[in-house]
């Protein structure tokens, strides 16, 4: 998935534009995905519309970077209110630092879940 990022980053030009920052960023909320979104046990056998949905998007406009991870799982991104050195917590403290802006919103289709998204503004001037 990280590699996923760096070859969109460097097929865009982006690669040193915030492309570490967005790695570590899409990691972080890739890694809640699968926690909220929970394992699928072999015996489980659901059918296509049960499964839950993790998408991933990378996308770039004019002047952002933006990241956006779908889930389909229950409960709210949320920084936990604890101290820094406590375990857990970490993923969305490093996205306040590394990402220019991160926020959620919920979905009701496909599935019922959320888009979680990171963005960076792009410093650059117009193409040549
Ligand atoms: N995609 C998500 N869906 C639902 N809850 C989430 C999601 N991402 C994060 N959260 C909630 O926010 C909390 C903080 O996330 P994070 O900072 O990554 O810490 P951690 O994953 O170590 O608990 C999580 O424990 C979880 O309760
Ligand atoms: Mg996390």
């Amino acid at each position: 998935m990280r590699a996923f990022a760096r070859a969109k980053l460097s097929a865009w030009g982006l690669d040193t534009d915030h492309g570490w920052e967005c790695q570590q960023v899409l990691s972080e909320l890739v890694t809640n995905a699968f926690d909220v979104t929970g394992e699928l046990l072999p015996e489980d056998h659901l059918a296509l519309d049960e499964l839950a949905m993790i998408l991933i998007q990378l996308r770039i406009s004019a002047k952002h970077l933006i990241v956006e991870v779908r889930d389909s799982g229950v409960g709210r991104p949320q920084i936990p209110d604890t101290e820094l050195n406590d375990e857990g917590g970490r993923g969305l403290r490093l996205a306040t630092m590394l990402a220019g802006a991160w926020g959620w919103y919920p979905v009701t289709t496909p599935k019922p879940g959320k888009v979680v998204w990171a963005s960076w503004a792009l410093d650059r001037k117009a193409a040549s």
